[in-house]
């Protein structure tokens, strides 16, 4: 080895959107500029400008001459508009690959079509795009080489690979040379390359097949031994998530070889599975990064970083895939089955995905990105697998696979996503042995509905620990949305000192703010197409709230006579509704006779005491079918005890007929914490078409169930987009009266806990922080697995340590209100903040264990 200092080398990769413009070129230009002025030896990778393979791909097809030249004019003219965008002078090299096309084109071997034929054709988009590249470098003062990639990339044939592989999808053997480093270092500093392509042994060019160019990026890093290889795209990186099924997919900021390859084999597309193994084994980092937003970090891999708690980084769903059921019949245990029907599998080319065995049945997958499954191939499969066992062909299907190191020690969080599979088909499931990922096969139709939800999931049972900086990175939404509105700030970062000194009087204590409840109602009534509006005052029945909000026009939906009575002290004018479930008989007559609008949800009340209700008006609450909601217990259809079931609604109408109730009104509330607009819609046309058919009705209550987002990773509720589907509706049925009563959204936001730190406490690999709230005060961490943002009032600027778990003081383990909170270094005495806390939180409060729950205070 030479003595001289090693050179150190980064490797840039550019794909085909990142090298068709001037603009992309200058960015690259600057990218390049910064690497050389920290010293580094830098080789650039491009690929074809931005549709040229697949013009080329369509050339080497094409059997007649004249579609040949009209994608030869095609393309020439692309590459002398962007010479001429870019202002070079030296057509020279240019001209030179134009000619090779030209020559190509007119060569006798085109009309066979043959295979290197092929390759030599395909590899002139980057020939061309990589000489652009090098004069616009020049011209920019960048004295940058043309470096032929097929010198340097030397392909070897695989065993068993059949021509089209050795000619079309090459590999190519690159261990590190440090003697190449040196020597290409010597020759200078700055050299552009192409992807794609590499040479055989009888030095004919061939192409290295699909996500060529980064996988040559990866042989360079490789072989140099780079630094870093660094590709550039026009996304910031890997994400949690398909960011176009999931727009809160996290960037992963941080992954290991093989995650990366589980993500980029599982089916996220920005990275080729193959352009991991060479950094892999060379222990090369690499890292993805956006050419439209240099300034973000990207995703960086590497090896396994040795402080890395278990975390799933990802979700990932593959669609198209074929299962095939084999049942043996009468082979228990027979030796030799499972060697006896792979065999076949085999011979047929086809190569087994997933595997799921019982004693009587194998299960097996087929991924059409590694195979070519046609029904021709399945079935001549199954004709021979049917000799030995009973088969069965399960498709289009879809596997969604959880990727993350560690799998089997996260099994405990996963009760959520199991309980999500738990209601869908789940055909086969398959943990790796590599302990790094578990895949679920369901049917193809449900894998993009299911995957945002598994998602969410994952985040909520912190699985997914998304507040780990070290490994994920913003949301998509994010980055790419700008426009989304960013959440407003909270009312109580501005009053924090006012609080701070609250805290000193009492805690543990609820505080509220007013003119957050006023301008969440004066939002709501922005909304035309709703009639009236009520507060469903089970959210938080405080008399100032009560007040404030029947001052804004809104009526008051009550379920007993407790919220009852409240509604007529505080807010007398206000009109009434009683929503009750499963009360006794005494309720209804005695809301009856204060004026107060029923609304009945069962045949019982008509059947045992009809008489009470004759001659009067009732609201029916009817169960659509399906639940929404932040939690399974918050959902309110289908298994839940509300709602007439829509096949009674019959009998219902008979009874009322029968006891002369008129039915007024239809109501629906399938659940509450609800961000999706449509979701009101639907309810709002079916409980009109409903409506149309009974007749007497003159309203529809499409209920609350209003959220608020609770994590960063949730989308506020668009009340535009609410306002505008009711709209839609209300023109197609303008005879009915629109009432919705929300509870939680106007109160939500407006409350927070102020609570004491009491003790702190480590206990095995867990932080405590204990304060004197505890769960008799907000039991919806407890109950719903609710999350609550926490802060430390007292230290809310300085820097968060390491995470916590904030308990309460009540004799219950699952007395938490946050898990794995990044709090600054928390003391005895300090004040932490529970926030939206308005709604459900002092309502549902209780005496557990003879401790008061937090007081009431209005700011
Ligand atoms: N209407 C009816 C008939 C309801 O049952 C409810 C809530 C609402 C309206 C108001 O729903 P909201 O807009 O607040 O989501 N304790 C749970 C929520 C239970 C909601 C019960 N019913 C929580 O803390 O999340």
């Amino acid at each position: 080895m030479s003595d001289q200092p090693a050179a150190s080398w980064i490797v840039l990769k550019f794909g085909g959107t990142s090298v068709s413009t001037r603009a992309h070129w200058d960015k690259i230009a600057a990218i390049a500029r910064a690497w050389r002025e920290r010293g580094k030896q830098v080789l650039i990778v491009v690929s074809a400008l931005s549709g040229i393979t697949d013009q080329l791909k369509v050339l080497t097809e094409a059997h007649a001459d004249a579609p040949r030249r009209a994608i030869r004019d095609a393309i020439v003219a692309r590459h002398e508009s962007m010479f001429a965008e870019m202002q070079l002078a030296d057509r020279a090299p240019l001209q030179y690959w134009l000619e090779r096309l030209d020559a190509l084109v007119a060569n006798a071997r085109a009309e066979a079509g043959g295979l290197p034929w092929q390759a030599e054709v395909l590899a002139l988009g980057e020939q061309l795009s990589s000489t652009l590249g090098v004069t616009c470098l020049n011209r920019l003062n960048l004295a940058a080489q043309w470096l032929d990639a097929r010198e340097h990339l030397h392909a070897q044939p695989l065993p068993n690979q059949n021509a089209w592989g050795r000619y079309l999808s090459a590999s190519v053997p690159a261990a590190p040379d440090p003697v190449f480093a040196q020597a290409l270092a010597a020759r200078g500093g700055l050299f552009v390359t192409q992807g794609f392509m590499a040479r055989n042994a009888q030095g004919e060019t061939v192409i290295l097949g699909r996500g060529g160019s980064d996988t040559s990026a990866s042989y360079f890093g490789a072989l140099l031994k780079a630094e870093k290889v660094e590709i550039w795209t026009d996304v910031a990186g890997m994400f949690s998530a398909n960011p176009r099924q999931v727009p809160n997919a996290r960037l992963l900021a941080r992954l290991d070889y093989e995650e990366a390859q589980e993500i980029a084999t599982t089916g996220a597309k920005v990275l080729h599975p193959r352009c991991i193994n060479p950094v892999r084994e060379a222990r090369v980092p690499l890292a993805i990064r956006d050419t439209n937003f240099p300034e973000l970090p990207g995703t960086e891999i590497g090896a396994v970083a040795p402080d890395a708690a278990p975390s799933v980084k990802a979700i990932s769903s593959r669609g198209g895939i074929t299962l095939i059921s084999m049942e043996s019949i009468g082979m228990w245990q027979q030796v030799g089955f499972l060697a006896d029907v792979f065999e076949h599998f085999k011979r047929h080319g086809l190569s087994i995905d997933l595997v799921g065995t019982s004693e009587t049945n194998v299960t097996v997958s087929l991924d059409p990105t590694e195979n070519l499954v046609n029904s021709d191939v399945l079935s001549a499969l199954c004709a021979d697998l049917a000799k030995v066992c009973r088969v069965k062909v399960i498709a289009p299907c879809a596997a969604i696979t959880l990727v993350g190191r560690g799998m089997r020690s996260m099994l405990h969080k996963l009760s959520g996503v199991l309980a999500e599979f738990g209601a869908q088909r789940v055909h086969l499931i398959s943990q790796s042995s590599n302990n790094l990922n578990l895949t679920f096969v369901v049917d193809e139709v449900i894998a993009a509905d299911l995957v945002p939800t598994l998602h969410d999931l994952l985040i909520r049972a912190e699985a997914m620990r998304v507040e780990d900086a070290a490994v994920f990175g913003p949301r998509w939404r994010d980055l790419y949305k700008k426009e989304q509105s960013a959440r407003a700030e909270s009312w109580w970062i501005a009053r924090r000192a006012e609080l701070l000194a609250l805290a000193e009087a009492r805690t543990p204590c609820y505080v509220y703010d007013l003119a957050t409840v006023r301008a969440r109602a004066q939002a709501l009534r922005t909304i035309s197409p709703v009639d009236r509006w009520f507060y469903a005052i089970k959210a938080n029945a405080h008399p100032a709230l009560l007040k404030e909000i029947a001052t804004q026009g809104f009526g008051l939906e009550c379920v007993s006579p407790g919220e009852l009575e409240r509604a007529v002290q505080v807010a007398p004018e206000a009109t009434r509704l009683f929503t009750p479930n499963f009360a006794p008989r005494a309720e209804y007559a005695a809301a009856r006779a204060g004026g107060v609008a029923l609304t009945l949800d069962n045949l019982h009340p008509f059947e045992r005491w009809g008489e009470d209700f004759s001659g009067h008006e009732i609201f029916l609450r009817l169960d659509l079918g399906a639940g929404r909601g932040h939690h399974d217990k918050v959902k309110t259809g289908a298994q839940s005890k509300f709602g007439l079931a829509l096949d009674e609604l019959d009998e219902f109408r008979r009874l009322a007929h029968r006891h002369g109730v008129r039915i007024a009104g239809l109501h629906a509330h399938l659940g509450s914490g609800i961000l999706d607009a449509a979701h009101w819609k639907d309810v709002y046309v079916q409980l009109a078409s409903l409506g149309e058919k009974i007749g007497s009705v003159r309203v529809l209550n499409i209920g609350g169930g209003l959220g608020v987002p609770a994590r960063g990773d949730e989308i506020s509720l668009d009340l535009a987009a609410l306002g505008g589907a009711l709209a839609e509706v209300k023109a197609a049925y303008p005879q009915f009266e629109l009432w919705a009563e929300p509870g939680r959204y106007l109160v939500a936001d407006a409350g927070v806990i102020l609570a004491r730190v009491t003790q702190t406490k480590r206990k095995g690999d867990t932080r405590y922080v204990g304060c004197d709230a505890g769960m008799n005060s907000l039991i919806r961490p407890a109950l719903y697995e609710a999350y609550h943002e926490i802060v430390n009032l007292t230290r809310m600027y300085a820097a968060p340590a390491e995470p916590v778990q904030v308990v309460g003081p009540i004799c219950e383990s699952g007395d938490v209100l946050g898990n794995n909170r990044r709090l600054p270094p928390t003391c005895e005495g300090d004040v932490l903040l529970i926030a939206q806390a308005g709604a459900y939180g002092a309502a549902m409060a209780s005496h557990y264990n003879l401790r008061e729950p937090a007081g009431e205070v209005i700011l």
